[in-house]
């Protein structure tokens, strides 16, 4: 074995964040430490064979996902739609599309859910409607000022005759964002605007009677027994004034990169009078509901701004989600993340994977840093899967670790990889057909999942149809075969969320743990510590430590385990408080007991699931200074 490097020391800085407890929220929401599993309903489980999934089959196979130890489930769209961009485009509301069931489906599913102990998050998409929504099609047949029209923004065209579009701006999924409709009498009419699909038109937020139907639709889902709602282009319900032009290329995630200039429909200032507002309608309802928002935003400090203590409750960390894995990244970003939210009061979240990107476990199976294409294909440089799968465990179980929030993606418990050779013909996204077959787009993350390995479909129904064909290889990912299997991915996954709530890490604190390498990630969160080693030598732990989970099996160097290359381990300290753990004065010792008990060095070690040392040294009296919270960075009422 290559040389293990035991730094003398190891001492923690002072902590970054504050548990919940030291910062007084003794009775702090479910959901600022919540493990959330966002079900894509199209995808999870199919109850009647038709290839697509619905919502009798999620609620079958809930029970998968309530044994897996998550706090939530969130479900994507499964409203009226036609589909356009898998339910994204929605024509109604308040009903649930017959492709996914009936109201009663959807009663019978958030039912089950509560039974479970599970709360359950809808989708609400405010910043288009499909175009076969009633309203759109009124808007169609009425004329250019109407008040029809108004609801969204159409506009008169430029140029001789109006035939070029009102601005530059393009659609996310590629093509201009504008569309020229035909009116009533047959003649080439307005254009209207719509960010996404051309079946997607954008609303205009700043009429009256827009706010106020959206209100009306979370009341409908808070009465039925919603728990919550995660917001779709949270960043991008109002437009600026007079819809100056622009004319670059702008994906949704760019809006999550630092430019010099931003365009002038993602995160204008306006947007947050409606979550002020939002907020308001929430707080009615009992139970602490959650309002999330989806907002690629240039910053961090600019995502705070969307979790003000009267607007949204939470908003998903994609800052977290594009980072490389690179020890020096991943701790800025822990860092900043930590820092921003925490100016605001707001829990951070932390997400790796969900119906828009390529999964970790196939990102993280190209080198640091890559810019990938929007979506892979079967021509396009191929992952190294053993590693992508490598390092999304071992990125998972660092991510589990935070305190915080934490999104989960179907199936990512699965270890399952991106479908990388889906051959285009079948492919559905919006993306590759607008994008004139230059950008794949999302269907590779989306393809149903592997239950059962010898089922059809795996599982997924019950017979062989599934929407996105399953590729080669899925069986090896099926549930029943990593169900008990020591060492499978969904063990791992589930070792890790019972460990993570018994040891209060998502109410937890975090303080840096000095004295390893730079591409060392080590911190402490209350009694827990925690090594992420993203070099290449092996490193040692601290001498007393005791391993709960590991990302892969230890190797013992005759001393004690080592944390090999891409693996994380989760170790605790039973015999030191914790409140010693998170101070600063604390050092680990390096010298090496002589052997360490084989079960410390198992792969999950078993008897670290029985432990209960959580609360067993009385926690005392607050020593640690509190972090004192300041919504400095909000919007003026
Ligand atoms: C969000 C959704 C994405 C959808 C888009 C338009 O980004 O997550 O799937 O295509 O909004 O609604
Ligand atoms: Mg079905």
């Amino acid at each position: 074995m290559a040389t293990v490097t035991t730094p003398p020391e190891l001492s923690t800085h002072p902590p970054l964040h504050p548990s919940d407890s030291e910062a007084g929220r003794r009775d702090a929401p479910w959901w600022r430490s919540a493990v959330i599993y966002q079900i894509y309903p199209r995808s999870f489980a199919d109850s009647d064979g038709d290839g697509v999934g619905d919502l009798p089959g999620i609620t079958r196979r809930l029970d998968h996902v309530a044994r897996l130890g998550a706090d939530a489930i969130w479900l994507s769209p499964f409203y009226s739609s036609p589909q356009a961009d898998a339910g994204y485009d929605v024509a109604d509301y308040r009903t649930v599309d017959p492709v996914f069931g009936t109201l009663q489906d959807a009663d019978a599913l958030l039912t089950r859910a509560h039974e479970l102990g599970l709360r359950a998050i809808v989708d609400i998409v405010p910043n288009h409607t499909s175009d076969q929504h009633p309203w759109f099609v009124e808007a169609l047949t009425s004329a250019p000022g109407s008040a029809a029209r108004a609801r969204y923004l159409f506009r008169d065209g430029t140029g001789p005759g109006g035939d070029q579009p009102p601005n530059h701006w393009r659609s996310v999924f590629g093509g201009p964002a504008w569309q020229r409709v035909t009116e009533a009498d047959g003649s080439p009419g307005q254009w209207y605007l719509h960010l996404f699909d051309v079946h997607q038109p954008d609303l205009d937020w700043t009429n009256p009677g827009v706010p106020a139907e959206f209100a009306s639709i979370l009341r409908f889902w808070l009465d039925r027994g919603a728990d919550g709602f995660r917001i779709d282009v949270a960043n991008g319900l109002v437009k600026a004034p007079g819809l100056p032009d622009w004319d670059h290329e702008q994906g949704m995630m760019q809006g999550a990169v630092e430019t010099d200039e931003q365009p002038p429909y993602w995160d204008q200032d306006g947007v947050h009078a409606i979550y002020r507002s939002w907020h308001d309608v929430v707080a009615e309802y009992p139970g602490d509901r959650v309002l999330v928002a989806e907002a690629w935003v240039p910053s961090l400090d600019r995502l705070a701004r969307y979790v003000c203590p009267d607007e949204l409750d939470q908003a998903f960390n994609f800052s977290y989600l594009l980072s490389p894995w690179r020890a020096k990244d991943v701790r800025e970003v822990i860092t900043d993340s930590l820092q921003a939210m925490d100016s605001v009061g707001a829990p951070t979240t932390w997400v790796l994977s969900n119906h828009d990107v390529i999964r970790h476990a196939t990102r993280f199976g190209y080198p640091a840093g890559s810019d990938l294409p929007k979506g892979i294909g079967v021509d396009d440089p191929q992952p190294d899967a053993v590693l992508g799968l490598r390092r999304a465990r071992a990125a998972t179980l660092l991510m589990l670790a935070l305190p915080g929030s934490a999104y989960l993606y179907q199936g990512e418990e699965l270890g399952l990889p991106e479908h990388t050779t889906m051959p285009d013909e079948v492919r559905q996204d919006p993306t590759w057909v607008r994008s004139g077959h230059t950008q794949r787009g999302r269907d590779g993350c989306r393809v149903p999942i592997p239950w059962e390995a010898d089922a059809p479909s795996c599982g997924f129904g019950p017979g062989p149809l599934t929407w996105l064909p399953q590729p080669q290889g899925w069986p090896d990912y099926a549930l029943d075969r990593q169900v008990g299997v020591p060492g499978s991915t969904y063990e791992l996954y589930r070792a890790a969320l019972e460990q993570r709530a018994a040891r209060g890490l998502g109410a937890g604190s975090l303080a840096w743990l000095d004295g390893y390498d730079d591409d060392v990630v080590a911190f402490v969160n209350d009694r827990t510590l925690v090594v992420a080693n993203l070099g290449e030598m092996p490193v040692a732990l601290p001498a007393d430590v005791r391993v709960i989970v590991s990302s892969l099996p230890l190797p013992d160097d005759g001393t004690g385990p080592v944390v090999p290359s891409d693996v994380t381990v989760w170790a605790a300290r039973p015999d030191h408080s914790p409140r010693q753990m998170a101070t600063s004065s604390t050092a680990f010792a390096a010298t090496r007991t002589p052997s360490l008990p084989a079960r410390f060095t198992s792969y999950i070690s078993a008897s670290a699931r029985r432990t209960t040392d959580c609360g067993s040294s009385p926690r005392a009296a607050t020593t640690t200074p509190m972090l004192t919270v300041m919504p400095t960075r909000c919007p003026s009422t």
